[in-house]
């Protein structure tokens, strides 16, 4: 089917959401994902922060669709126009969930271990407003601890079903979900007991909020100061296939490997994630590739990829650039190129004589 979003058009098989047609287009016209988890059945619908406009239904019916519409859970149809960051209603409306996100959620980035891989994080920085209408106080729940590798801070947690839906579908006994209802849910193992099934750290790894911690790497060290490399070994239980978190020879974390969406790429045991944490243990292939716009990827990376841009295509033409900075200023020739200068750029970098 030939679906076209903000102005780029795709052809994508039957049955395909709206969201996947667009990551199958990338960069920025991709709506962001909250909770739906391509790897999880049933996973989509709850956070609200991947709207567009629909504005033609589709060739046999262009009407467009009255309300703006959750793309993880809506299928294109042929001919199908859709907006997304065109569109002045979605990224208002967007603002709004944030803001409705960001209600609850504490603002403690600063001693959180999800900091620098949060998508919430990221979510504000592109979507959010800088404060808040809200007047009320936030939730807060008693604390509960469930069990000694996964450390629950249920503040945090955005209600977004995806530890649920993996507990339920990778482990054999499920003993968390979600209780309660409405400004009272809360994620709990209901007795306060723990979660120790063989793959059960899996769900820290699909939070995309720090609800969910690794215990074994609580306040170790900040993740943008660690160095992602893959590795693997031999393991009886998982495809063994991991990312080491290293600071020089010491393996801080091992977590799942994480694809461009930030989804994981093969579950791993708890094994492999809170005991193998030697450097000899592993078979390091060597440093991962980090392609989305993460703090994780700048300063101390190669080959990072960037995301395509496609400004020029949504709005049909080349940007205009506003001035070039040689013409107007003095501060920098153009002719000393930044990126050869060995360490930091220094005033005599930019004397006349040199
Ligand atoms: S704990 Fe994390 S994964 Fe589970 S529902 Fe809350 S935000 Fe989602
Ligand atoms: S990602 Fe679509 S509603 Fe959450």
């Amino acid at each position: 089917m030939k679906v076209t979003i903000d102005n780029i058009t795709v052809e994508v098989p039957a049955g395909t959401s709206i969201l996947n047609a667009a990551r199958a287009i990338g960069g920025d016209v991709v709506p962001p994902a909250m909770c739906y988890y391509s790897k999880l059945e049933g996973s989509g619908g709850k956070c609200r922060t991947c709207l567009v406009e629909v504005s033609k239904g589709s060739e046999k019916d262009p009407r467009p669709m009255p309300k703006l519409v959750a793309s993880c859970r809506t299928n294109v149809m042929d001919g199908m126009e859709v907006k997304n960051i065109t569109s002045d209603k979605v990224l208002d409306a967007r603002k709004g969930v944030v803001e409705i996100l960001l209600i609850n959620h504490p603002l403690d980035c600063p001693v959180c271990d999800q900091a620098g891989e949060c998508h919430l994080q990221d979510l504000s920085y592109e979507h959010g407003a800088s404060g808040t209408r809200y007047e009320f106080e936030r939730r807060t729940f008693e604390k509960e601890d469930i069990g000694d590798y996964i450390s629950l801070h249920m503040t945090r947690c955005i209600l977004c079903y995806r530890c649920v839906y993996t507990a339920d579908q990778l482990t054999n006994k499920r003993e968390h979900g979600i209780l309660e209802r409405g400004d009272h849910s809360e994620i709990s193992t209901l007795l306060g007991k723990s979660l120790d099934n063989e793959f059960i750290g899996n769900v820290i790894d699909v939070c995309p909020v720090g609800a969910l911690t690794d215990k074994t790497f609580r306040f170790k060290n900040r993740v943008w100061f660690t160095k992602p490399l893959d590795a693997h070994r031999d393991c009886p239980t998982c495809s063994g296939k991991v990312r080491l978190w290293m600071r020089g020879d010491e393996v801080f974390r091992v977590t799942a490997r994480k694809d461009k969406w930030g989804e994981v790429e093969d579950w791993i045991c708890n094994d492999c994630r809170f005991h193998q944490k030697e450097a000899k243990d592993w078979v390091i292939e060597g440093p991962s590739k980090i392609d989305r716009h993460s703090v994780i990827a700048q300063g101390h990376y190669v080959n990072t990829v960037k995301p395509p841009v496609f400004i020029d295509k949504v709005i049909g033409k080349n940007p205009k650039l506003l001035l070039d900075i040689h013409k107007v200023s003095d501060v920098n020739r153009p002719d000393v190129d930044l990126s050869k200068i060995e360490g930091p750029a220094h005033s005599d970098d930019f004397k006349k004589n040199k």
